[in-house]
C-alpha cells in the first residue's frame, strides 16, 4: 500500500516542487499540502498537481492547534515533511511578529500533533542560516554540529524551530530529520527574492538592487536538488540526524548578478548598489560531507545550468510572475477549496 505525505507551505516556492516531485518519484503515494495562503503561497504553484488524484489541497494555519488538530483528525500520515514558514529576511526585519507565530509556535503546533498521530518520519525544513554568518576573510565552514549563531530575526525563529524539534527526539524519541540546505533558486521563487527579482527586473527593463557592496557570498542550491535530498532524508536518514544540503556553489551577488545580466544579454549599466540590509550576514558556507557520505547524495545541476533553466522559465512564465507582482494572484484564494474547518485563521 502507498504511504501518504503532509507537505506543510506546499503552495510556496520549494514546497511547490517538492509536490510536484513525490507526485512524480513516488506513484503510489498520496500527498496532501497544508497551507495557509499567505502572500507568499499561490495556488498557481500546484497547477502540476491539481487534478491529481493522489493529490489533496487543505487550506490552514501551522499555528492554530485546531486546524492542525482537525488535518491530523482526517489523515493518516507516514511522512510529514514540514516547510511552512515565514521565510524573506528583509520582512523579518519589519515586522518579526509573523515569523515568531508561523516558525516557531507553528513548529510546536505541528509537532506535537505529528508525535501524537505517531507519524514514521518528520522531516523539518531549516535553513544554512540558523549558523550565523562567516566573516570575510574566512575559509571556516560549518558542519552539523556547529553552534546556532543566528542574527536576524528570521534566522533566530529558524533556530529556534530547529531546537524544538531536537527536543522532541531527545525527550519523546520522535523521529524528526532537520535539513539545512543554502540558498534554493528554482521555478515558482516568490520575485522579492534575489535571482527571481533580478530576472524579472530585467525584463521589465527595471535596474538590479545590490546591497551594499554585493560582495555578501551565498551558495545557490537548485530547487529539485533539495527536493532529492528531502525525500532521501525521509526514507533513507536515521532518526534524529541533522543534513547540511549545499551545492558548492559559493558566488559573490555582485558575481551572480553579473553572470545573470550576461545571460539576458544585457549590461552593467543595469546595476544598482542600494542602502545595505541591516545586520546583512556575510557568508553562509557548509560542509556537506555528511549527507554525501551517509545518503549518497550529491546534487546533480551546477549553477550554469540552473540559471539558464530559471532564466528560461519566468521568460517562458511571464503571466505567473506578472500577477504576483501586480498582486492579482489573490483571485486564486478560496476559488475552490473551503477553509479547513476548526477555528479561524
Ligand atoms: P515561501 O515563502 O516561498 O513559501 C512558504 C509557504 O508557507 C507559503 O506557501 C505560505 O503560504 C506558507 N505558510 C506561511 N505561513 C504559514 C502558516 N502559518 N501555516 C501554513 N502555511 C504557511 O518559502 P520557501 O522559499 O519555499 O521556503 C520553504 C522552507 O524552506 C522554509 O521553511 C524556509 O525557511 C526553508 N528554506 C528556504 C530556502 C530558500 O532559499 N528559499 C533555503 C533554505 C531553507
Ligand atoms: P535573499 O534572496 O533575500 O536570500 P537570503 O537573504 O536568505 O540569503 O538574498 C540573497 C542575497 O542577495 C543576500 O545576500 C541579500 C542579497 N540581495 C540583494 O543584494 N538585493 C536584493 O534586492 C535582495 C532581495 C537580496
Amino acid at each position: 500500500m502507498g504511504e501518504r505525505a503532509l507537505v506543510t507551505g506546499g503552495a510556496g516556492f520549494i514546497g511547490s516542487n517538492l509536490i510536484a516531485y513525490l507526485l512524480r518519484e513516488r506513484p503510489d503515494w498520496d500527498v496532501v499540502c497544508f497551507d495557509k495562503l499567505t502572500y507568499a503561497g499561490n495556488l498557481a504553484n500546484l497547477r502540476l498537481a491539481e487534478g491529481n488524484p493522489r493529490f489533496t489541497f487543505v487550506r490552514g494555519d501551522v499555528a492554530s492547534s485546531e486546524n492542525v488538530h482537525a488535518l491530523f483528525a482526517e489523515h493518516s500520515f507516514t511522512f510529514v515533511f514540514h516547510l511552512a514558514a515565514e521565510t524573506h529576511v528583509d520582512r523579518s526585519i519589519q515586522d518579526a511578529a509573523p515569523f515568531v507565530r508561523t516558525n516557531l509556535v507553528g513548529t510546536a503546533v505541528l509537532l506535537e500533533a505529528a508525535r501524537a498521530a505517531g507519524v514514521a518520519r518528520f522531516v523539518h525544513m531549516s535553513t544554512d542560516e540558523v549558523y550565523g554568518s562567516i566573516p570575510a576573510g574566512s575559509d571556516e565552514s560549518f558542519d552539523e554540529s556547529s553552534p546556532l549563531r543566528p542574527r536576524n530575526p528570521y534566522s533566530a525563529t529558524k533556530a529556534g524551530a530547529d531546537l524544538l524539534c531536537q527536543s522532541y527526539v531527545t525527550t519523546f524519541e520522535m523521529p524528526v530529520t532537520i535539513a539545512r540546505p543554502t540558498n534554493n533558486y528554482g521555478s515558482y521563487q516568490f520575485p522579492e527574492k534575489f535571482l527571481p527579482l533580478m530576472i524579472t527586473n530585467l525584463i521589465e527593463g527595471r535596474p538590479i538592487p545590490i546591497y551594499g557592496s554585493g560582495e555578501n557570498l551565498r551558495d545557490w542550491l537548485y530547487v529539485e536538488d533539495t527536493c532529492r535530498a528531502l525525500l532521501m532524508m525521509a526514507e533513507k536518514a536515521e532518526p534524529g540526524a541533522i543534513y547540511n544540503v549545499a551545492a558548492d556553489e559559493l558566488i559573490p551577488n555582485i558575481e551572480l548578478a553579473r553572470r545573470v545580466l550576461s545571460l539576458m544579454g544585457q549590461g552593467p549599466e543595469m546595476l544598482r548598489h542600494v542602502k545595505d540590509r541591516p545586520g546583512h550576514d556575510f557568508c553562509y558556507r557548509l560542509n556537506a560531507q555528511r549527507i554525501r557520505e551517509e545518503l549518497g547524495f550529491t546534487p546533480s545541476v551546477g549553477l550554469d545550468e540552473g540559471l539558464s533553466r530559471v532564466v528560461a522559465w519566468y521568460r517562458e512564465n511571464e503571466s505567473w510572475w506578472r500577477e504576483i507582482k501586480t498582486g492579482e494572484y489573490v483571485k486564486y484564494f478560496g476559488r475552490q477549496y473551503p477553509e479547513i474547518a476548526g477555528g479561524s485563521q
